[in-house]
């Protein structure tokens, strides 16, 4: 039988480390046991909240419902030709570690995704990406339990409708999926992508003149993460707070004229992508503190639970950061972390 605890804390069980309760709490070690966890009187399908390493949540209150924290483990070698491999890994693999063992085993893919907090089984949720890959790109299908069926289904990467920093696991549509394992493709060939800020210069640094290889790549984007990035177990945050904004190539340009050194992504409809971490900065707002929530000091897109930060603190917080950036740009950011409970 699984366990269920009630009135359970979840500040260890989400990065941005708010002290926030659940009404019931189970932890899911074997997908086997979701038809136990669909049988409790707890369950409720339109309250129930899929937990994975809790790194892009940001919980605003109390969680009225059950929460289900993803724990099932394994790793698969599924397929290997000698030149691609197809591996299988279950929903709640720690990611890093994941990427770390495919590396090891000399596999390339996922090398530029290290270190990014969270679990396998919400790697597609929101279509992971940094440093020039979005683990779209190695996804061959992701296996799920349909919660209308009561069927397992295999959805194949087109199924998922990944866009940048989404899929249709945060849509309606989605809601339906229960992640359980992910399938990833990847290649036995080291094929660098190092077009990405100075990650070709760190990498070719940690080389020393040794031929490039993944686990080389994977170390170099660790490096530059961890000076950039707060590590969440020390310092409580979700990664982005906000998504880079994406506007028509007009309003590009004006902002161009105004601010020539702006960075900018031109994206293949046409369209334009901006740094929402170079529009904060430039409002001046990096180190900023309300409450006990503030801007990181060195990546103005983050922010940090600094000192015992309350959800309404992390909320006036995104909304003053908003609202400057709206004045002073005319742009409108959109937050990147689901925000819980959903009214
Ligand atoms: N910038 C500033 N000041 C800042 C932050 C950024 O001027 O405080 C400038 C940088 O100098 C650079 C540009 O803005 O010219 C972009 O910055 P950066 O390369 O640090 O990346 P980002 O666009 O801020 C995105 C992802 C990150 C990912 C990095 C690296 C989103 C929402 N964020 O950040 O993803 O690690 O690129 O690929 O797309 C995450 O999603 O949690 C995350 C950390």
């Amino acid at each position: 039988m699984i366990k269920v605890s009630y009135d359970a804390d979840l500040q260890a069980l989400h990065t941005f480390g708010l002290p926030v309760r659940a009404q019931a709490l189970v932890t899911l070690t074997d997908k086997n046991q979701l038809k136990d966890i669909l049988a409790l009187p707890e369950y409720d399908a339109q309250q129930v909240l899929w937990l994975g390493g809790g790194s892009n949540i940001l919980f605003c209150a109390d969680y009225p419902g059950l929460v289900v924290r993803m724990a099932n483990r394994g790793i698969q070698l599924m397929a290997d030709d000698g030149d691609k491999v197809l591996v299988e890994a279950a929903a709640g693999e720690n990611w890093h570690d994941f990427v770390q063992y495919t590396v090891a085993q000399g596999w390339s893919g996922l090398e530029n995704l290290s270190l990014i907090p969270g679990t396998v089984g919400a790697a597609p949720v929101q279509n992971i990406g940094a440093y020039g890959v979005e683990v779209q790109s190695c996804i061959a299908a992701v296996h799920c339990f349909d919660l209308m069926t009561e069927q397992w289904v295999w959805l194949k990467a087109d199924d998922c409708h990944f866009a940048y920093r989404d899929s249709i696991f945060k849509h309606a549509a989605g809601k339906r999926y229960v992640i359980t394992s992910v399938q990833f493709a990847l290649s036995r060939h080291f094929k660098p992508q190092l077009h990405y800020g100075d990650l070709e210069q760190k990498a070719n640094e940690l080389a020393q003149n040794q031929p490039l290889n993944a686990a080389i790549v994977a170390q170099a984007i660790c490096d530059i993460r961890r000076h950039k990035l707060p590590d969440p177990r020390l310092l409580g945050n979700a990664g982005s707070f906000f998504k880079n904004p994406i506007v028509n190539a007009q309003a590009a340009a004006v902002l161009l004229e105004q601010n020539p050194h702006m960075p900018h992504y031109p994206q293949s409809d046409g369209r334009i992508k901006l740094a929402a971490g170079w529009l904060i900065d430039q409002c001046g707002l990096k180190g900023h503190q309300l409450g006990g929530a503030a801007v990181h000091d060195r990546q103005a897109l983050v922010l940090v639970n600094k000192n015992q930060a309350t959800a309404a603190d992390v909320v006036a917080l995104a909304q003053y950061i908003c609202a400057c950036v709206a004045k002073r740009f005319a742009v409108q950011l959109e937050t990147e972390p689901v925000w819980l409970p959903q009214s």
